[in-house]
């Protein structure tokens, strides 16, 4: 399974980066906001961090817009993978910048159907958001299978990038229903390394370690 950061927070990024555990970044409209930062030179920065895929999405809504926007993000870096929403206009959008040979990342997923449509766009990723879905009172999770269970059916090649994670339970799910990848807040990574039960034997480890009074090296 590959782990994204869900983040455009570089000093975070690099310091989560050096684990060697973060395979791409994705990013959003909120998230650049949030940056105070020119999306651009925030992308170009993100992409010098990280070696593998980063989402960068279009602002546009129409077709033309979305296509222009697309080409210049994509422009930034090799590893640029430009997002898209599960809407009409952005699928038309996904399957001409499939023919270019430009990613989608096609964001906003919230059912199967609209799933299905992205694979058949020609998505590279889709975005499904499982903790809004929990939000709204449905399966987040659910949608992971009843996707994974479709893409299998047909052989699509897109891949499933669980989205809108909120805890480290949902990372755990999401690998047990299938997904290709998870993209996951900061925090929530952080919290993923950790279990009080590691704490609580690791200092008796050490405690019982340090009686011995002998060293390894
Ligand atoms: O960036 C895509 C998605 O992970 C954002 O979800 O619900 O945390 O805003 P959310």
């Amino acid at each position: 399974m590959q782990l994204f950061l869900d983040t455009t927070d570089t000093a975070i990024l690099k310091d989560l980066a050096a684990t060697g555990l973060v395979d791409g970044v994705t990013t959003n409209p909120t998230l650049i906001a949030k940056s105070g930062r020119p999306m651009l030179e925030v992308i170009a920065e993100i992409c010098s961090l990280v070696e593998g895929p980063v989402s960068a999405e279009v602002a546009a809504m129409d077709v033309a817009g979305m296509l222009a926007e697309g080409r210049k993000l994509a422009a930034v870096a090799h590893n640029v993978v430009v997002k898209a929403p599960l809407t009409r206009e952005g699928l038309i959008a996904t399957a001409e910048f499939a023919r270019e040979g430009i990613q989608v990342n096609v964001t906003l997923c919230f059912t199967a159907a609209q799933a299905l449509l992205a694979a058949k766009a020609g998505a590279a990723y889709i975005s499904p958001f499982i903790g809004r879905l929990d939000d709204y009172g449905a399966d987040g999770m659910g949608l992971i299978s009843e996707i994974r269970a479709i893409y299998d059916n047909y052989d699509f090649d897109t891949e499933i990038l669980a989205a809108s994670i909120r805890n480290p339970a949902h990372v755990t799910a999401a690998a047990l229903a299938g997904a290709d990848c998870a993209t996951i807040p900061p925090n929530v990574f952080q919290d993923l390394f950790k279990h009080p039960l590691t704490e609580k034997g690791l200092e008796q480890f050490m405690s019982d370690w340090a009686k011995t009074g002998q060293s390894i090296v």
